[in-house]
Protein backbone atom coordinates (compact mmCIF):
# COMPACT_ATOMS: atom_id res chain seq x y z
CA UNK A 1 0.00 0.00 0.00
CA UNK A 2 1.25 3.22 -1.16
CA UNK A 3 0.82 6.93 0.73
CA UNK A 4 0.58 9.78 -1.98
CA UNK A 5 -1.16 13.22 -2.55
CA UNK A 6 -4.76 13.45 -3.16
CA UNK A 7 -4.95 14.47 -7.22
CA UNK A 8 -7.65 15.94 -9.16
CA UNK A 9 -8.83 12.07 -10.83
CA UNK A 10 -9.07 11.01 -7.24
CA UNK A 11 -12.32 12.61 -6.35
CA UNK A 12 -14.64 10.47 -7.92
CA UNK A 13 -13.70 7.17 -6.24
CA UNK A 14 -12.55 8.69 -2.49
CA UNK A 15 -16.03 10.61 -2.88
CA UNK A 16 -17.96 6.80 -2.55
CA UNK A 17 -15.18 5.91 0.13
CA UNK A 18 -16.22 9.15 2.24
CA UNK A 19 -19.90 8.92 2.11
CA UNK A 20 -19.71 5.12 3.11
CA UNK A 21 -17.33 5.55 5.72
CA UNK A 22 -19.48 8.66 7.59
CA UNK A 23 -22.77 6.53 7.12
CA UNK A 24 -21.04 3.84 8.71
CA UNK A 25 -21.50 6.30 12.20
CA UNK A 26 -23.33 8.74 11.05
CA UNK A 27 -26.44 6.37 10.20
CA UNK A 28 -29.75 8.51 8.99
CA UNK A 29 -27.45 11.65 10.56
CA UNK A 30 -25.78 11.79 7.51
CA UNK A 31 -27.51 14.91 5.57
CA UNK A 32 -27.44 16.61 2.58
CA UNK A 33 -24.63 18.93 3.96
CA UNK A 34 -22.43 15.90 4.26
CA UNK A 35 -23.22 14.63 1.01
CA UNK A 36 -22.07 18.16 -0.67
CA UNK A 37 -18.80 18.25 1.43
CA UNK A 38 -17.98 14.93 0.04
CA UNK A 39 -18.77 15.81 -3.46
CA UNK A 40 -16.06 14.94 -6.34
CA UNK A 41 -15.95 18.29 -7.16
CA UNK A 42 -15.42 20.02 -3.34
CA UNK A 43 -13.06 17.53 -3.15
CA UNK A 44 -11.08 18.67 -5.58
CA UNK A 45 -11.59 22.33 -4.79
CA UNK A 46 -10.41 21.64 -0.94
CA UNK A 47 -8.13 18.78 -0.97
CA UNK A 48 -4.97 20.69 -1.53
CA UNK A 49 -4.92 24.62 -1.31
CA UNK A 50 -2.77 27.45 -0.04
CA UNK A 51 -3.35 30.88 1.72
CA UNK A 52 -1.26 33.44 3.11
CA UNK A 53 -1.29 31.93 6.68
CA UNK A 54 -1.31 28.05 6.20
CA UNK A 55 -1.90 25.19 3.54
CA UNK A 56 -4.23 22.45 3.60
CA UNK A 57 -3.17 18.91 2.06
CA UNK A 58 -4.70 15.42 1.34
CA UNK A 59 -3.28 12.31 1.08
CA UNK A 60 -4.97 8.87 -0.35
CA UNK A 61 -4.31 5.25 0.68
CA UNK A 62 -3.85 3.52 -2.84
CA UNK A 63 -2.81 -0.10 -3.85
CA UNK A 64 -3.06 -2.11 -6.61
CA UNK A 65 -4.74 1.20 -8.39
CA UNK A 66 -7.42 0.94 -6.16
CA UNK A 67 -8.25 3.98 -3.62
CA UNK A 68 -8.33 2.49 0.81
CA UNK A 69 -8.58 5.68 2.16
CA UNK A 70 -8.17 9.55 2.41
CA UNK A 71 -7.25 11.89 4.63
CA UNK A 72 -6.94 15.87 4.84
CA UNK A 73 -5.13 18.26 7.24
CA UNK A 74 -3.88 21.79 7.81
CA UNK A 75 -1.07 23.91 9.05
CA UNK A 76 -0.96 27.15 9.84
CA UNK A 77 1.94 29.93 10.34
CA UNK A 78 0.61 30.32 14.40
CA UNK A 79 1.52 26.65 14.88
CA UNK A 80 -1.92 25.49 15.21
CA UNK A 81 -2.28 22.02 12.81
CA UNK A 82 -5.44 20.57 12.38
CA UNK A 83 -6.72 16.87 11.41
CA UNK A 84 -9.86 17.64 9.36
CA UNK A 85 -11.03 14.29 8.27
CA UNK A 86 -10.17 10.74 7.27
CA UNK A 87 -12.26 7.93 6.29
CA UNK A 88 -10.85 4.26 4.84
CA UNK A 89 -13.04 2.19 2.61
CA UNK A 90 -15.17 0.25 4.94
CA UNK A 91 -14.43 -3.28 3.56
CA UNK A 92 -10.70 -2.06 4.93
CA UNK A 93 -10.95 -1.18 7.80
CA UNK A 94 -9.15 -1.94 11.10
CA UNK A 95 -6.16 -3.32 8.95
CA UNK A 96 -3.90 -0.27 9.47
CA UNK A 97 -4.60 2.13 6.63
CA UNK A 98 -6.25 5.41 8.59
CA UNK A 99 -2.80 4.74 10.68
CA UNK A 100 -0.85 4.92 7.71
CA UNK A 101 -2.42 8.05 6.65
CA UNK A 102 -2.01 9.82 9.90
CA UNK A 103 1.84 9.13 10.11
CA UNK A 104 1.88 10.87 6.36
CA UNK A 105 0.00 13.58 7.82
CA UNK A 106 1.90 13.75 10.82
CA UNK A 107 5.27 14.15 8.69
CA UNK A 108 3.52 17.05 7.25
CA UNK A 109 2.79 18.52 10.22
CA UNK A 110 6.46 18.40 11.21
CA UNK A 111 7.65 19.69 7.98
CA UNK A 112 5.86 22.65 8.87
CA UNK A 113 7.11 22.95 12.47
CA UNK A 114 3.67 22.54 13.81
CA UNK A 115 3.16 22.85 17.32
CA UNK A 116 -0.19 21.39 18.25
CA UNK A 117 -2.77 19.97 16.09
CA UNK A 118 -6.52 20.01 17.11
CA UNK A 119 -9.45 17.28 15.70
CA UNK A 120 -13.14 16.32 17.27
CA UNK A 121 -14.33 13.08 17.04
CA UNK A 122 -18.26 12.46 17.32
CA UNK A 123 -18.91 11.08 20.78
CA UNK A 124 -20.62 7.97 19.55
CA UNK A 125 -18.44 7.16 17.09
CA UNK A 126 -15.70 4.68 19.62
CA UNK A 127 -13.63 3.23 16.74
CA UNK A 128 -12.88 6.44 15.47
CA UNK A 129 -12.08 7.90 19.25
CA UNK A 130 -9.89 4.66 19.95
CA UNK A 131 -8.37 5.75 16.50
CA UNK A 132 -7.39 8.70 17.58
CA UNK A 133 -6.50 8.37 21.17
CA UNK A 134 -4.08 5.66 19.21
CA UNK A 135 -2.30 8.20 17.27
CA UNK A 136 -1.67 10.26 20.46
CA UNK A 137 -4.30 12.62 20.62
CA UNK A 138 -6.31 13.57 24.21
CA UNK A 139 -9.60 14.68 25.06
CA UNK A 140 -9.73 18.35 25.48
CA UNK A 141 -13.25 19.07 26.07
CA UNK A 142 -16.91 18.11 25.21
CA UNK A 143 -19.77 20.32 22.39
CA UNK A 144 -23.06 19.21 22.86
CA UNK A 145 -25.21 18.75 19.93
CA UNK A 146 -22.89 21.07 17.83
CA UNK A 147 -22.51 20.17 14.21
CA UNK A 148 -25.46 18.25 14.26
CA UNK A 149 -28.51 17.94 16.93
CA UNK A 150 -28.57 14.84 18.77
CA UNK A 151 -24.71 14.54 17.60
CA UNK A 152 -22.12 15.94 20.51
CA UNK A 153 -18.75 15.63 19.70
CA UNK A 154 -15.41 15.41 21.84
CA UNK A 155 -12.67 17.85 20.99
CA UNK A 156 -8.68 16.40 20.64
CA UNK A 157 -5.43 17.90 20.54
CA UNK A 158 -2.32 16.83 20.25
CA UNK A 159 1.40 18.21 21.47
CA UNK A 160 3.60 17.15 18.42
C1 LIG B 1 -11.69 5.77 12.08
C2 LIG B 1 -10.99 5.16 10.86
C3 LIG B 1 -10.40 6.27 10.00
C4 LIG B 1 -9.84 4.28 11.39
O1 LIG B 1 -9.12 3.76 10.29
P1 LIG B 1 -8.73 2.23 10.25
O2 LIG B 1 -7.87 2.01 9.06
O3 LIG B 1 -9.97 1.42 10.36
O4 LIG B 1 -7.88 2.12 11.61
P2 LIG B 1 -6.53 1.30 11.86
O5 LIG B 1 -6.64 -0.08 11.28
O6 LIG B 1 -5.37 2.12 11.47
O7 LIG B 1 -6.60 1.12 13.44
C5 LIG B 1 -6.02 2.02 14.34
C6 LIG B 1 -6.60 1.81 15.71
O8 LIG B 1 -7.95 2.27 15.71
C7 LIG B 1 -8.76 1.41 16.53
N1 LIG B 1 -9.76 0.71 15.71
C8 LIG B 1 -9.82 0.62 14.37
N2 LIG B 1 -10.92 -0.09 14.00
C9 LIG B 1 -11.53 -0.44 15.15
C10 LIG B 1 -12.70 -1.17 15.45
N3 LIG B 1 -13.49 -1.72 14.47
N4 LIG B 1 -13.06 -1.33 16.74
C11 LIG B 1 -12.31 -0.80 17.75
N5 LIG B 1 -11.16 -0.10 17.52
C12 LIG B 1 -10.79 0.07 16.25
C13 LIG B 1 -7.83 0.40 17.15
O9 LIG B 1 -7.33 0.93 18.37
C14 LIG B 1 -6.72 0.35 16.12
O10 LIG B 1 -5.50 -0.08 16.66
P3 LIG B 1 -5.17 -1.67 16.71
O11 LIG B 1 -5.15 -2.13 15.29
O12 LIG B 1 -3.84 -1.72 17.36
O13 LIG B 1 -6.27 -2.34 17.46
C15 LIG B 1 -11.95 4.27 10.03
O14 LIG B 1 -12.48 3.28 10.82
C16 LIG B 1 -13.07 5.05 9.35
O15 LIG B 1 -12.93 5.47 8.21
N6 LIG B 1 -14.22 5.22 10.03
C17 LIG B 1 -15.37 5.94 9.47
C18 LIG B 1 -15.09 7.42 9.26
C19 LIG B 1 -14.70 8.07 10.56
O16 LIG B 1 -15.17 7.72 11.63
N7 LIG B 1 -13.80 9.06 10.47
C20 LIG B 1 -13.31 9.77 11.63
C21 LIG B 1 -14.12 10.98 11.91
S1 LIG B 1 -13.40 12.38 11.06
Amino acid sequence: MKIRKFKSKDGKEVSKIMIAAFKSFLGDKFDRLDLKSFSPQVLKKISNTESYDGEVVSYVAEEKGKILGYIRGSAHMNGLGSSEVVGVDTSSFHKGVGTKLMKKLEKFWKSKKQRKISTCVSAHNKRALIYYLKNGFIPEGYRKDHFKVGVDEIILGRFL
